[in-house]
């Protein structure tokens, strides 16, 4: 069968992730295109990944006949039109984190996907990495007899694009940006039971002049078989990326003096597997163990977490709030939180 063929939207941060990623596990996915707005940038992406085709809309890629995965790696914002967009030319979605800004941005995306009879699947690398999957493979064995609490922390210096700091594109700050990895990882982990009620503290503790948004993050999560799951999340930490495991990679300023030494970064994240994983899904060799449901699981907690931190208390799930622009928006004005 051949390779299946994978057309990028975006092209910096991680699109080059996605694009180097293919290229270490190349047996089932090819990326064959790359759009993006930026004059130039597609161009220059495509000649440093070996890509044919660039295109600077990201709607002449999806007319692209050869293409038949799209990855999003935009900006959060433009997740759901891109998706929806994709949907309707029958292209399957690989999305980034976090799905979508709204709820009913999630709705639309899942339901437009299902009505074209095309996959979309939600790129949560963490499932993919071999330290979690095997940390769960263990735990799955009995190796710690009944899981009641999983911990999952990301933190770094913060984010290197702008659109990040302006909640009116990311929606958020560091629980939007990286909570969304450690509360998948929880539901995950624990074999994906309900989640019955959030609780988050959030505070914005140096950034205060460049964001609206939170930069530190506590969110606990309480699963419906009475299991809990504590996700930190801070962009207020120098030296790189601490997920907990205290590599030096992502975000590091420097590496030199005393440092954790990565090797295969990409490998070691799961993007590569992910991606092998998702090939594999569009060709029906495989079920996709992370979806647009699994977007929105994530997104629903987000929106708890955050109408949490505006309450000062825990938010029961189910939780559907009415007509709100954005996750952060509950926390800062309450009254949204409340009705
Ligand atoms: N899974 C992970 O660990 C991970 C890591 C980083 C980013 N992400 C997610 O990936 C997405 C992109 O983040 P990033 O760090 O690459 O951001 P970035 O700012 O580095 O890149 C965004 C890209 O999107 C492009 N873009 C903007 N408007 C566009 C449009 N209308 N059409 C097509 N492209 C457009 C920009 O030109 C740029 O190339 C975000 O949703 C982010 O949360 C996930």
């Amino acid at each position: 069968m051949t390779k299946v063929r994978i057309g990028i939207v975006g092209s910096r941060f991680q699109a080059d992730c996605i694009a180097a990623s293919v290229r270490m596990m190349p047996d089932e996915a090819e990326v064959v295109a790359v759009a993006s707005p930026t004059p130039g940038n597609a161009e220059a992406f495509a000649r440093r990944h070996g890509i044919a085709r660039f295109y600077t809309d990201y709607r002449e890629l999806l007319r692209d006949p050869a293409i038949e995965l799209v990855s999003i790696t935009a900006p959060n914002r433009l997740h759901a039109q891109v998706t929806i967009d994709a949907a309707r030319v029958g292209k399957h979605v690989v999305c980034e984190k976090p799905l979508c800004v709204t709820l009913e941005e999630a709705d639309a995306m899942i339901d437009a996907c299902t009505k074209a009879g095309v996959l979309l699947l939600y790129a949560e690398e963490l499932f993919f990495a071999p330290k979690y999957v095997k940390a769960k493979q263990m735990a799955d064995e009995g190796a710690f007899g009944r899981v009641h609490l999983v911990k999952q922390g990301e933190k770094h210096s913060g984010p290197h694009s702008g659109w990040f700091w302006d909640v009116e594109q990311s929606g958020g700050g560091a629980l939007m940006d990286l909570g969304c990895h450690g509360i998948a990882f929880c539901w995950w982990f624990l074999g994906k039971p309900r989640v019955k009620s959030v609780y988050a503290q959030l505070s914005t503790q140096l950034h205060g002049a460049r964001t609206q948004g939170d930069d530190e993050a506590v969110t606990i999560i309480e699963f419906e078989n009475g299991a809990l799951g504590i996700v930190e999340n801070s962009w207020n930490r120098p030296g790189g990326m601490d997920d907990s495991i205290g590599y030096a990679v992502e975000k590091a300023s420097s590496t030199t003096g005393w440092t954790y030494p990565v090797y295969e970064e990409h490998w070691n994240y799961g993007f590569p597997q992910e991606m092998r994983h998702f090939a594999r899904c569009v060709r029906g060799k495989e079920t996709p163990i992370a979806d647009g449901e699994t977007g929105r699981v994530v997104l629903e907690v987000l929106y708890a977490a955050y109408a949490s931190a505006g309450l000062g208390r825990k938010v029961e799930l189910p939780f559907r709030p009415q007509s709100v622009a954005k996750p952060i928006d509950l926390w800062k004005r309450r009254e949204l939180a409340a009705r």
